[in-house]
Order: structure tokens, then C-alpha cells, then sequence
């Protein structure tokens, strides 16, 4: 287990940067990264971070400095990347519905990049023929996921293209001779069961003798971590010896190595990241008693959006009796950010903190209510860094013509 950023820190930071904010622990992502590497020692896995989860530079640098690749899922998250001088050989682009042009782009980057439909397969081979490796995507049917909103791999999800479609996938590549060095399949977030996984794995392993070129399995991410206390995430070092299990098998049967690679996102900077926030207005009526705070869903819209549960302590009143709060925001509509938590009594001034922050926390913010984005901070070797300062109203102003 891996200690929660020590109170005196995140005052210290909500103090000196303001609130709201969020604050990053730059040691818990390394001690993630290992602990995957330790779980997957015993076979041949590259990690991609699944930058979408949290691009700020610093942070894309810092898990380039770990030794972890990056995997990407916009141009502009590759242009980033590239910005954090990450080497275009560690990076990886899974996109979907995107313009052709995209890739071409990805290309010219010197980007490895994983084609999700039939269409894009085929504007590939007729542009690149097998001067340019690529990945595709194929979608497994397999439900799995925390939330409808985060299943990927279901029947009728949008993405990767149908195993159904196998045939015309081989088609294409036969037409074209299409480079194919790896297959891809991510069947969503917040996966608790290691058997997913297998499940994919399985379904790869049973059609990868027709892709000869074919050099790694892609399973994406998706592994779950604790969002409420004692919750478990998923089973790293089950699934990291399944994983060595079955590629070992199909090895001896076949004398075919695959690499594994996984694209962990929550993983990695979850538990990492604190959104402090400093409650404004008690309120009262009836039924319940609410603790008004300076964030709401435009910086925070995972318990809105996906009935999200993120634990929230409060940081600054921590021995006081426990009393029961609804915890929200200041936003124009509904925005619970946590409904009727025990909880040390709260005062108005008490710095709240809100955990699991750091995956889809900032990245997923709005300038909703034009409400200026918080700052974002590191704490890395005992000092707190700014990474980003506090949006101002000119940043939003920006990109406005002018009266
Ligand atoms: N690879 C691909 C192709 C993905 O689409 C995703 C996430 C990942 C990797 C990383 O998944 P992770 O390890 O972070 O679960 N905003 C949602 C999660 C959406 C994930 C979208 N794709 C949330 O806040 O729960």
C-alpha cells in the first residue's frame, strides 16, 4: 500500500497556489509504474501511458523518465508528447473516427499508429502499401467496464472494427500487402476481472496465425483502481501471470514469441492526483446538509457524468466529530460531488480533498460557467511545483474576436 500525500503537503499547496487545485504525487505514478512492471515481469510487456488521462508536459515528461512509453489518442496529445521530448519511437496513436489526414500526420511524426476501421485500413495500404508498419484495432465483443460510458469492446460499441469482418480485413491486407505488426483490442475502464483480459487474449491468440507479421498484442488499458477505501482494483500480479502463462503456452506450441503491450491511463495517475478545494457556504435544510464548494463538474465531471464515487477528506478540521455532508459544487445545475459522506465536521474555510483526481480530473475540465480552470501542481522530490498556472479570464477571452 502506498501512503496518501501527507495533509501538512496539500495544505501547504491549496496555501501557497489557492484553490482550486490540483496537486500531483510524482513518487505514487513511479511506484505505479513499477508495480506493473513487477506484475508483468515474468513476460516480454511494453506500458504505453494512455496520455489522454492526464496530458499536462510535466507529467508526460516525468512517465518518459520512468522508462514508459506514451499512447496517444489525438494528433494534438502526439504534438504534446513531442513537445515533452518523448522520442517518436515511444509513441504510440490509437484513434478512431478521425480524418485520414490525421494519420498521415502520425506518419510523417514518425508515430506507430493503430487503424480502427475498414475504411481507415484501406486509405492506409493504397498511401503507405508495407513501407510503414501498423496496428489495428478490432473490437472482441466482450462487455466489460466500470460504465456503460467506458465500455469499449462491447458488440455494439463504435470502436475498433468487428471480428466478424476478419475476412475483409485479410483482404485488404492481402491487396496492399499491409504491413500488420500488431493487433489491438481495449474493452474499456475500470476492468476489476483479470478474465477480461484473458478473454481478449484468448480471442487474439486464436486468429494471430493470420497475421504472420504480427509481433505484439496490444490489450489497451482499462485496470481498475480503488476508488472507495478498501475497494480493490484489479488483480495486477493475476493477471500479470496469466499473461506470462498464456504467451508462454502458445509459445511452446507454436515457437512464436509476442510481446504485450498495454495502454494504462487510471493506472498510473490516478491515485496520484488531489483536487483541494475550499468550502464557501454551509447550507441546511430538511433532509440534508451542504458543504458549498469552490469546484463543481466543470473541473471535477466524473461523479456527474459517471455516478463516479471519489473519496473527499477534509483536510484542514481532521479530528473533530463526524458529521454527515452532501458535498457540492458551484455550478448552475446539480453538481454533487459527493452525497451524504461521514465526515470530520466541516467549516466554512475547512480545504477539503477530493481523491482519484488524477486521471480524467483536469483533462476533462470545461470553462463551464466561466469558471477559470485550476492550476495544477507537482510535488516531486519534497517540493511542490506549479505545472500550470490558474487559468485567467483573458485565457478564455483568447480566442474570442474582439467587439
Ligand atoms: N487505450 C485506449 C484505446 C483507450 O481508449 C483508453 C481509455 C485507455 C487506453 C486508457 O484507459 P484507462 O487505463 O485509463 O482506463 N474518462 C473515463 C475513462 C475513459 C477512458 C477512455 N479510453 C473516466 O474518467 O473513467
Amino acid at each position: 500500500m502506498f501512503p496518501h500525500l501527507a495533509s501538512p503537503i496539500l495544505i501547504e499547496a491549496a496555501h501557497q497556489f489557492g484553490t482550486p487545485l490540483y496537486v500531483y504525487h510524482a513518487e505514487r505514478i513511479r511506484f505505479q509504474y513499477q508495480s506493473l512492471k513487477q506484475a508483468f515481469a515474468n513476460w516480454d510487456v511494453r506500458f504505453f501511458y494512455a496520455a489522454k488521462a492526464l496530458t499536462n508536459l510535466h507529467i508526460l515528461s516525468y512517465v518518459d523518465s520512468l522508462g514508459c512509453a506514451i499512447d496517444c489518442s489525438s494528433i494534438n496529445e502526439i504534438k504534446l508528447a513531442l513537445r515533452a521530448k518523448v522520442a517518436s519511437e515511444k509513441i504510440l496513436y490509437t484513434s478512431n473516427s478521425i480524418n485520414f489526414t490525421e494519420i498521415e500526420e502520425a506518419v510523417a511524426l514518425g508515430v506507430y499508429v493503430h487503424v480502427d476501421s475498414l475504411s481507415a485500413l484501406e486509405k492506409f495500404g493504397k498511401r503507405f502499401g508495407n513501407s510503414y508498419p501498423v496496428g489495428i484495432r478490432l473490437r472482441p465483443n466482450i462487455m466489460a467496464g466500470g460504465n456503460l460510458k467506458i465500455s469499449t469492446g462491447h458488440a455494439s460499441s463504435k470502436f475498433g472494427i468487428p471480428v466478424e469482418q476478419l475476412d475483409q480485413v485479410l483482404a485488404l491486407i492481402s491487396s496492399y500487402n499491409i504491413n500488420v505488426q500488431t493487433l489491438h483490442i481495449h474493452t474499456g475502464s475500470e476492468i476489476k476481472d483479470a478474465k477480461v483480459f484473458v478473454q481478449g487474449i484468448s480471442l487474439l491468440l486464436d486468429i494471430v496465425a493470420q497475421f504472420p507479421n504480427v509481433s505484439a498484442i496490444n490489450l489497451g488499458g482499462g485496470f481498475k483502481v480503488p476508488y472507495y477505501p478498501n475497494e480493490k482494483g484489479t488483480d495486477m500480479n493475476e493477471l500479470g501471470q496469466s499473461v506470462a502463462t498464456l504467451f508462454m503456452e502458445y509459445q511452446q506450441k507454436t515457437g512464436r514469441h509476442l510481446q504485450v503491450w498495454f495502454e494504462p491511463g487510471k493506472y498510473l495517475v490516478c491515485e496520484a492526483g488531489y483536487l483541494l478545494t475550499t468550502v464557501n457556504v454551509l447550507k441546511e435544510n430538511e433532509a440534508q446538509r451542504f458543504a458549498g464548494v469552490d469546484t463543481g463538474l466543470n473541473q471535477l465531471i466524473r461523479p456527474m457524468f459517471y455516478d463516479a464515487y471519489h473519496h473527499i477528506e477534509n483536510l484542514t478540521n481532521p479530528l473533530a466529530p463526524v458529521n454527515t455532508y452532501t458535498i457540492v459544487g458551484n455550478i448552475c445545475e446539480t453538481d454533487t460531488l459527493g452525497a451524504d459522506r461521514s465526515m470530520p465536521a466541516i467549516r466554512e474555510g475547512d480545504i477539503l480533498s477530493i481523491q482519484n483526481a488524477g486521471a480524467y480530473g483536469f483533462q476533462m475540465a470545461s470553462s463551464y460557467n466561466a469558471r477559470l480552470r485550476p492550476a495544477e501542481v507537482l510535488y516531486k522530490d519534497g517540493s511542490l511545483q506549479l505545472i500550470r498556472r490558474r487559468e485567467t479570464l483573458e485565457d478564455l477571452i483568447q480566442t474570442q474576436e474582439n467587439l
